[in-house]
């Protein structure tokens, strides 16, 4: 490509940093020339920037360094200016007390980042399950050409013969070690064949689902959900991404352009197909927030309700992300979708034109992972909002990852009021409680614990365990894990900690949920609710640093978990020079 060719049409906003001849512009020009950059990055050709949010602190996201080097030369061969930057470790598995308490940290760090320097679009480099909402929020709230490229999941876990998928069997084998059925040395031994390459998390869980979302949304380029994070496919993407965001900042593409209502409505209906994350319902929320989408719960449940799951993926059902990949991957969903009459395939996409186009020639090569409509994993995927005087804001079920038998339901609550005295207490020989119990977990929301961890797929009382119950409804204002399973009634709002009903349930109240007619009933009537709810007082706050600013500013799940303050997009425009 000519030098005149790659130039953009208009003068990028890099320009009022790097261009003409005074102060501020030798100022600008002449640090940066002490990374050998010479006159031709300096004269009007897009500077872009690829938000790298791997390092040793993000296992999932660890290899990133080779990948931003494609994306490196993607940028180069399009006659761009590649500049990389770190940011915040986002690793799931390693932060405490849960990475979501720093989500919105880190698209704030990601928004004045984009915004502050010198940058004309990005590559936004993610993998591990935080890192794609913060990164999309963070890119939306400042609506410069932005195109995300995930990291790419591992390979299958294996050990002694038998398929590992990431957090699934974490939780499967830590109940079979405390149901007797697995010894600690077999547990330990499984620990180094979960994780043997590269990647994020590669059962169906909250890092595969947001890059399938980002896939489904157009922000991502087809084929960007599935492919393994060691596939050499994965740095020819990466490449491809480093030149089409070139395309991008030249075509004044940019996320409001790619992030519609339709776009949104499409990942709802994706994420129904693909068995999803629940965590999904948040982070999109906060996206939509961002841009000013009007995006609410009710359209989770309206969108999502009648489309089948066709990927028959752990936790929902067997297979993980490589065979995924060899099925064809996403596209395929997509196709399917659309011959449902699912799909809005004039949706735009960051590969250029409608979304349309780019799957509906995608060829399936295994019916049994990515099923067809005619044969799906789950008749109705989608997540199911239930309302009640128990969660008059909504509380989520992930229908797919249920046992049907608990769908309806009628059972006493078994309370605990924080995680801690759910871990006190829930192999206590003594507890009252049996196969029909509802364990409810209190203060665990986004203000609650704070940061709404992922403990919401309550591990059962091991009495219970021993006797082969396998599932039971759990109630909370929690989280959970994508790769978690179970009867799992989550992020219930308002929280406990913000004064919710679930604050004022005791042990013993009758709860009743049916999923069916969406409804999640405490049968305790309003005077005794009143009276408790004259008694309750709120749980104390941080009393400073980030943990107070986000508890006084977060909102609830219902909206997303974003930050008051940071919802809605403040564009690029920076007025003052800084000398
Ligand atoms: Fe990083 Fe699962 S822990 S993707
Ligand atoms: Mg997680």
């Amino acid at each position: 490509m000519s030098d005149s060719a790659s130039k953009p049409r208009k003068p990028p906003r890099s320009t009022h940093w790097f261009g003409g001849t005074g102060k501020d512009a030798f100022i600008h020009r002449s640090w940066m020339r002490n990374q050998g950059l010479d006159d031709r990055a300096f004269d009007g050709r897009p500077i872009i920037g690829i938000c790298n949010s791997g390092s040793d602190l993000v296992p999932c996201n660890a290899h990133f360094k080779g990948l931003a080097d494609k994306v490196r030369e993607g940028i180069l061969q399009a006659g761009g200016v590649p500049l990389e930057f770190s940011m915040m470790p986002l690793g799931e598995t390693n932060l405490r007390p849960t990475a979501m308490l720093f989500r919105n940290l880190a698209a704030m760090e990601v928004e004045e980042t984009l915004r502050a320097n010198p940058l004309d679009g990005v590559v936004l480099m993610a993998g591990c399950d935080k890192t794609t909402p913060a990164l999309l929020m963070g890119a939306a709230s400042v609506d410069m050409p932005a195109l995300l490229l995930s990291g790419g999941p591992m390979l299958n876990g294996r050990y002694r013969g038998q398929t590992l998928g990431s957090g699934t069997h974490v939780w499967k084998f830590s109940e079979a070690v405390r149901g007797g059925q697995m010894s600690s040395a077999e547990f330990s031994a499984a620990e180094s064949c979960m994780s043997r390459s590269a990647g994020h998390c590669m059962t169906m869980g909250t890092a595969s689902t947001m890059a399938c979302m980002a896939e489904a949304l157009g922000i991502a380029l087809p084929g960007n959900a599935a492919l393994p994070a060691v596939d050499a496919r994965r740095h020819t993407l990466a490449r491809e991404a480093g030149r089409r965001i070139v395309e991008l900042v030249r075509e004044d593409v940019r996320p409001r352009n790619i992030l519609t209502r339709e776009a949104f409505e499409n990942a709802i209906r994706v994420n129904a197909a693909i068995g999803g994350s629940t965590n999904a319902v948040i982070h999109l929320l906060a996206i939509a927030g961002r841009l000013g989408v009007p995006l609410t719960l009710a359209d989770w449940d309206r969108l999502g309700r009648d489309v089948p799951t066709l990927v028959d993926l752990l936790p929902a059902g067997r297979f993980l992300m490589e065979e995924f990949c060899y099925a064809g991957g996403l596209p395929v969903v997509m196709r399917r979708l659309a011959e449902a009459g699912l799909l809005h395939e004039q949706a735009p996409s960051v590969a250029g034109g409608a979304i349309g186009p780019h799957v509906t020639q995608a060829e399936c090569f295994d019916d049994e992972v990515i099923r067809p409509l005619s044969n799906p994993l789950v008749a109705q995927g989608g997540i199911a909002v239930l309302r009640g005087n128990l969660a008059p804001g909504g509380a989520l079920i992930k229908v797919s990852a249920a046992s049907p038998a608990l769908l309806s339901h009628r059972g006493q609550a078994v309370v605990f009021e924080n995680v801690e005295d759910y871990k006190a207490r829930i192999d206590d020989p003594e507890l009252p409680v049996s196969a029909d119990s509802v364990l409810v977990l209190k203060n665990c929301g986004p203000k609650g614990y704070p940061g709404m961890a992922e403990v919401g797929n309550m591990g059962l009382p091991a009495k219970l365990l021993a006797q082969g119950v396998t599932d039971m409804v759990r109630l909370s204002d929690a989280r959970m894990s994508g790769t978690a399973y179970g009867t799992v009634l989550l992020h219930a709002a308002p929280e406990a900690a913000a004064g919710g009903p679930l604050a004022l349930v005791r042990d013993g109240d009758w709860i009743r949920l049916d999923v069916a007619t969406r409804s999640l009933e405490l049968e305790v009537d309003a005077a005794e609710l009143a009276r408790r709810h004259a008694d309750w007082q709120a749980p104390p706050k941080p009393v400073s640093g980030w943990a107070r600013l986000y508890v006084d500013h977060v909102m609830q799940a219902d909206s997303g978990a974003d930050m008051d303050f940071l919802v809605g997009c403040r564009g690029d425009a920076v007025a003052r020079e800084s000398h």
